[in-house]
């Protein structure tokens, strides 16, 4: 039996387990402290009255013989397949039910895609971003170019003509930073990607948070893009699933001739038998009047809690992106070059945490991720205690 030795290639640890590490060994030398978390990007309102209902009448149907299901179609069931389409198709998008492609999330997918493509792929990942593209690249041994994001470019790198690359990751609103692409600046990479044969591979799990006119929300928004992208979104942002697990994919008929549409659908009734039911039936009820009505109160909390945030770091002129249409708020760390040093000072001096920029990539040296998925009051708390560590200079 021989090893993958891609993986000695890894960092130690993933990102957000070094982060609960820490915090856990805090906390445990420091029972007393009150710790305000706002690292990973966890949500913490429950589930919307819509999608539990949906969900408490789907376990009752699943306890009863003559509605009972065993497994379901491994791409989704077509009632969720069919709202998520009329989704898109209420923003001018038009996708076919079979495009779509019911998941448990957006994470496992973005990994998952991988199978589809040669190994000898040129990648190109933005940096900053989500460290789980270059994990899994990492570990299948690809080859993995960078696009800087900067202050200077807006944390919004554009397509450079003289990068060769093969699978192209972009993710808007953008994980870590909060910066989200407009339909213009994404029309440059859909023909950049055109142009070379290059797929997208394209995040869209915080598309929800998008309020700015001219900012995309799906990749399909630019024309020919459903020539050269596949497009990943998840329900753990926009409706609380985090826990739940429910996600989905498009793959597009015009991508590839077809093939990688007819390839995923393969790989999937081979290596996945679906989402539960009962998790289906609360996706669909997002997509209710009740659910959209109540699911858009709880991403109101979390914008103002991005808002508090933002208000803070004004008030000490700290620089900052994200925020408006990003549950991230994105921010230099000031006094500090060092991310993690960061890191630490905020926990030790205020109990307070966030991600360390420097674990999204090189770039992010120097900056600090806070999210807007805490509660309100910890929120508020966590912005109160900045202020008063931070303006003592
Ligand atoms: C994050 O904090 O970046 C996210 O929660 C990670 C994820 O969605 O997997």
């Amino acid at each position: 039996m021989k090893l993958n030795e891609h993986y000695k290639n890894l960092q130690e640890s993933y990102l957000f387990s070094t982060v609960a590490h820490k915090v856990n060994a805090y906390a445990a030398a420091h029972p007393s402290a009150k710790i305000l978390r706002l690292g990973i990007g966890d949500v913490t309102l429950p589930l919307a009255p819509a999608v539990v209902a949906a969900m408490a009448a789907a376990v009752e149907e699943m306890g009863r013989k003559e509605t009972f299901r065993g497994y379901g179609p491994e791409q989704g069931y077509p009632f969720l397949r069919e709202s998520i389409r009329q989704y898109y198709a209420r923003r001018g998008v038009t996708l076919a039910a079979d495009e779509i492609f019911i998941s448990d999330g957006a994470k496992s997918d973005l990994g998952n895609i991988l199978d589809l493509f040669a190994a000898e792929n040129a990648v190109l990942v933005p940096d900053p971003v989500y460290p789980v593209y270059v994990d899994t690249n990492v570990m299948a041994g690809r080859r993995i170019l960078f696009a800087d994001a900067a202050e200077s470019n807006g944390f919004l790198p554009m397509p450079d003509e003289k990068v060769q690359a093969d699978i192209v990751y972009i993710c808007s609103p953008n994980n870590p930073t909060g910066a989200a692409y407009s339909r213009e600046q994404l029309a440059a990479w859909v023909n950049y990607a055109r142009r070379r044969g290059a797929v997208i591979l394209y995040d869209a799990a915080y598309e929800c948070f998008v309020r700015e006119e001219g900012l995309a929300r799906s990749i399909y928004e630019v024309e020919g893009a459903e020539e050269c992208a596949v497009e990943f979104c998840s329900f753990s942002k926009t409706a609380g699933f985090t826990g739940t697990r429910c996600g989905y994919t498009v793959v597009p008929h015009a991508l590839a001739g077809g093939a990688l549409n007819k390839m995923w659908l393969r790989r999937q009734t081979t290596k996945f038998n679906g989402v539960p039911y009962i998790v289906q039936r609360g996706a669909a009820a997002v997509f209710t009047e009740e659910g959209e009505k109540q699911i858009a109160e709880n991403l109101a909390v979390y914008r103002r809690n991005a808002a508090r945030l933002c208000r803070c770091l004004d008030g000490l002129g700290i620089w900052y992106t994200g925020g408006k249409n990003s549950p991230y708020v994105w921010l230099r760390c000031p006094g500090f070059d060092d991310s993690w040093k960061f890191f630490d000072y905020l926990l030790e001096e205020a109990n307070v945490v966030g991600t360390p920029g420097c674990g999204f990539g090189k770039n992010g040296q120097g900056y600090f991720r806070l999210t807007a998925f805490g509660g309100e009051d910890t929120t508020a708390e966590a912005a109160e205690r900045l202020t008063r560590l931070l303006s003592r200079g």
